[in-house]
Parts: structure tokens; C-alpha cells; sequence
């Protein structure tokens, strides 16, 4: 401390950005979080003009189903409507305008750790200004956005189950019919001849069904606003001509510590756990089954373990509903291939082989970082797994904080400690934050497509380790 005879306050001041330069020197600093305060970002467009489309959509649903509340409950179901309705669209206009944020007042499981989460939000503002939708984070208020339609389902009792993305993710996984049919002929062709398959076609076989699910994330209904965005073309065929749109691409690797893991245990073979923290429903959570299916029937893993929402999220992700109803309609579908498909899967969740879980967690607004101390029990979990595949462009923004990284900075680095056990991100690029590139990559990619980070073309699977020697 000096000696001279400046305030308290002052000292205090120098002190602390003496501190925060030192931790920036040393690399102890995260980059700023993206936000829509940064004009003409793809964090602003996506405020200013993704968000409130997506809620009028939300609204609308509410409207045309306004016939089947007053079916399933009279009067009742009718004022709630209306009251959900009238909650959204001051939503919609608070968003629109820029106001604060407000604390949520439904009781959930979940609504203290918001608060508490908005509380830590107000602390980090500028200038004690409160938080808002075009000033804070915008992980944390595109998330707050999903909490808010849900606040208005809460409060309204008799609509507090209703899904107001179901009809978006059931008509994408109709859409889909064509690919999913052929991609469970293509899984089941595996299956009939996995007994004479070397290893070296093992290996292949699973590189491609790693790939049929990385690009399963193109099908997500958030950066559409709720547009058809469907698969139309035969998975398995177009692989190659999207080999050259991954930009970093560790599935070599992942399939090494699969392998190794196999041999792991004390008696030689281990009781080998993939954990897929899922993303997307329709064609997406297909490619996330067939790939778990390929796991289990290749004996590459024992126990699959998803992980999904436990409330409607980004308009298309996994809830368990939408897990449960999607086994039930390949089972039932007029397709051979696809029906046992179906059956095949039905068995694997019967049988305890596959199994899913959500945490309140998933649908919180923390950085993964904040999960060893804010979920522990989560954390503790994860940490039990041989190999954690991060499924989207949502859980990479969770990985890496959303932040404004340099591109080459090493994905471990941006993890800042997240590191359960080895996982994997297998992600299309929608939103404008990239790390791991090799120096010169995301140059050369801005003058050929400026677009490369959010258009939904490029993909990477990136890998890290924690048990990894350095
Ligand atoms: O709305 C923004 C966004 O988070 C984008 O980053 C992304 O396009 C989408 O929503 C969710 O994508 P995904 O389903 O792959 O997580
Ligand atoms: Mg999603």
C-alpha cells in the first residue's frame, strides 16, 4: 500500500486494477462475455431480433391451442391462457425496450439459484446499472428468456406442462422420416455383421456414426426462430463432402481413449461409461441413439447415460417427454429397420443399459466452470464417466463461457477447470465464439465466408483430457 495521503476509496481502486492487471498477465482472466451491448454482434441481432420472434411464436402457440386448454379445463384453462399470454407479450416488450431484469417469484426447484444468478449479474454492471436484456451477458439473458416462458407456465397452473416447443420437435423428427429411415438400415446392416468386422472397421464405423451425430447439431430450431430446418439428404452419403467444413477434428482421439478404456479395468475389461449430454430433439436425438446403439452393440461401452432438460429449452432441446416419445415412434414406425431400431432401444432403457437424467443445471445460466461448486453433485457424477460427449452449439458456449476468446487459445484453457472427466464437444459453429484453431485458420476463414462462426456450416469436435499427460 502507498503511503501518500489519497482516500480509502482511491486505494482501494488502485489496488484492486493492480490486482486484475497482475491476473491478466498471468492468464487468470476470462475474456469479456459476449453481450448485445456490443452493437451489431451476432449476440445483438440475436436480442434484437431472433429473441422476440421466438416469443411471439410462443405466443401464438398459446393462442391456437386456446380451443384444447378449454377442452381439458373449462373456464379455467381459458384465463390461464390469456394470463400466460398477457405475461409474454411484457415480456416481449421489456426485452424489446431494454428494461431490467426481474427476479423470478414462481417457488420452482430452480428460482432461488436464478435470483442468486442475477444478484451475481448486478454485481459485475458497470457503474451499479442494473442488469438488462442489450447489457448483460447474453448467455444469461437468452437463457433467462427460456426460464421466463416457463414462469409463465408455472404460474398458471393448469398449463404448467404444457410444451410450447412440442409441436416444432415433433414435426422436425417427421420431417426427417427419409434420413432417419436410412440411417437405422445403415445401423442395423452394422449390427447383422459387427461379429466379422475388424477392428479397423470397427474404428471407421464409429468415426462415421461420431459424424452422423456431430452433424445431427445442423437440425437445432433456435437459430431458425422455430423455421423448418429439418434433414432431408441421406446422412451416411453426405459425409464426405462435409469432411472439409470440420475445423478441428479430434475424433481419432476420442476413439483411442474409448479403446484404451476398454482395457482399463482391474480384471482387464472395465465396465466402460459414455455419458452424452444431449441437444436437439427429432433427427438430432436419432443420430445421438444410433450412435449410443453403436457404442453398446460394438461392446465399445456398458452403460450409456443422457442427459436432457428438465424444462422446454432453446425451442428444440431433449426434454424427457420428447426422449421417451421419440423411442416410442421409431418402435412404432412402418419401416423394418427403423421399428427395430426402436424395439432395440426400448430394451436398452428396460434393461438399464441406457438410462436418462436431468439436473436443474442444464437449464441454469452458468458457465460448465461454475458447475464444481454451484452442482457438485452433478460435477461428482460426471466425474464417474469414461468419456462425456457434449452434444451443440449451446453446451460449447456453456464450455467456454461465451466469451470473447481469441481463436487459438487452447479449448483446455477456455474450460477454466471444467475438466470431470475426458470429454468431447461435438458441435456446429452458431454462435461467435471459437477456440483451438491453429494460427492464421479463422483469418483465412473470414475472407472466405464471413459468416464461418454463426451460419451453421462449419463444425469442429474438439476433445480434452484431464487425465492427459502434459
Ligand atoms: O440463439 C442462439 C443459440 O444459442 C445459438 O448459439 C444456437 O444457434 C442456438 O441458439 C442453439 O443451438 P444448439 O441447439 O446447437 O445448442
Ligand atoms: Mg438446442
Amino acid at each position: 500500500m502507498c503511503n501518500c495521503r489519497c482516500s480509502h476509496d482511491v486505494r482501494v481502486k488502485r489496488h484492486r486494477s493492480f490486482l486484475f492487471a497482475k491476473m491478466e498477465a498471468e492468464g487468470l482472466l476470462a475474456p469479456l462475455s459476449l453481450s448485445a451491448k456490443f452493437e451489431g454482434s451476432f449476440a445483438y441481432l440475436t436480442v434484437r431480433d431472433r429473441l422476440p420472434t421466438i416469443l411471439t411464436k410462443v405466443i401464438d402457440t398459446l393462442h391456437r391451442n386456446k380451443d384444447n386448454f378449454f377442452k381439458e379445463y373449462g373456464e379455467e384453462g381459458t384465463q390461464a391462457e390469456k394470463t400466460a399470454i398477457s405475461f409474454l407479450s411484457k415480456l416481449r416488450n421489456e426485452l424489446q425496450t431494454d428494461k431490467p431484469v426481474l427476479a423470478l417469484i414462481d417457488n420452482a426447484e430452480d428460482t432461488e439459484a436464478w435470483n442468486e444468478y442475477m444478484q451475481r449479474q448486478q454485481d459485475l454492471m458497470e457503474d451499479g446499472n442494473p442488469v438488462s436484456w442489450f447489457k448483460s451477458p447474453w448467455l444469461y439473458v437468452e437463457c433467462y428468456m427460456y426460464r421466463k416462458i416457463q414462469e409463465a407456465l408455472y404460474m398458471n397452473p393448469p398449463m404448467d406442462k404444457f410444451d410450447v416447443f412440442k409441436e416444432g420437435k415433433t414435426q422436425s423428427y417427421f420431417e426427417s422420416q427419409q434420413a432417419i429411415k436410412s440411417l437405422c438400415t445403415y445401423l442395423q446392416e452394422l449390427i447383422t455383421n459387427m461379429e466379422n468386422m475388424t477392428a479397423i472397421q470397427l474404428r471407421d464405423n464409429f468415426l462415421k456414426l461420431l459424424q452422423v451425430s456431430l452433424w445431427g447439431n445442423k437440425c437445432d430450431l433456435s437459430i431458425s426462430a422455430g423455421q423448418d430446418n429439418s434433414q432431408k439428404s441421406s446422412p451416411i452419403d453426405s459425409l464426405p463432402d462435409l469432411q472439409r467444413f470440420i475445423l478441428v477434428d479430434d475424433s481419432s482421439i476420442v476413439w483411442s481413449t474409448l479403446a484404451a478404456a476398454q482395457g482399463s479395468g482391474s480384471s482387464g475389461m472395465k465396465h466402460t461409461r459414455v455419458d452424452i449430454v444431449l441437444d436437439n430433439a427429432g433427427f438430432e436425438l436419432v443420430t445421438d441413439l444410433v450412435l449410443a446403439d453403436f457404442l453398446v452393440s460394438a461392446g465399445l461401452a456398458k452403460q450409456i447415460r443422457f442427459h436432457g432438460k428438465s424444462i422446454p429449452w432453446f425451442v428444440s432441446d431433449v426434454t424427457k417427454q420428447d426422449f421417451e416419445w421419440t423411442i416410442m415412434q421409431t418402435m412404432a414406425a412402418n419401416h423394418k429397420w427403423m421399428s427395430a431400431s426402436g424395439v432395440q432401444w426400448k430394451h436398452f432403457v428396460k434393461e438399464g443399459t441406457w438410462s436418462y437424467h436431468d439436473h436443474s443445471f442444464w437449464t441454469l445460466p452458468h458457465e460448465f466452470c461454475d458447475m464444481a461448486v454451484d452442482a457438485a453433485d452433478l460435477y461428482s457424477t460426471l466425474q464417474g464417466s469414461d468419456m462425456i460427449l457434449f452434444k451443440g452449439d449451446l453446451n460449447y458456449r456453456k464450455l467456454t463461457g461465451d466469451r470473447k476468446w481469441e481463436h487459438t487459445v487452447p479449448f483446455d484453457q477456455a474450460l477454466r477447470g471444467f475438466q470431470p472427466a475426458p470429454l468431447c464437444s461435438l458441435r456446429t459453429l452458431k454462435a461467435d465464439v471459437q477456440v483451438g484453431l491453429q494460427p492464421g485458420q479463422a483469418e483465412k476463414l473470414s475472407s472466405q465466408d464471413p459468416d464461418w462462426m454463426t451460419n451453421g456450416k462449419y463444425a469442429v469436435v474438439q476433445f480434452s483430457n484431464p487425465h492427459r499427460e502434459q
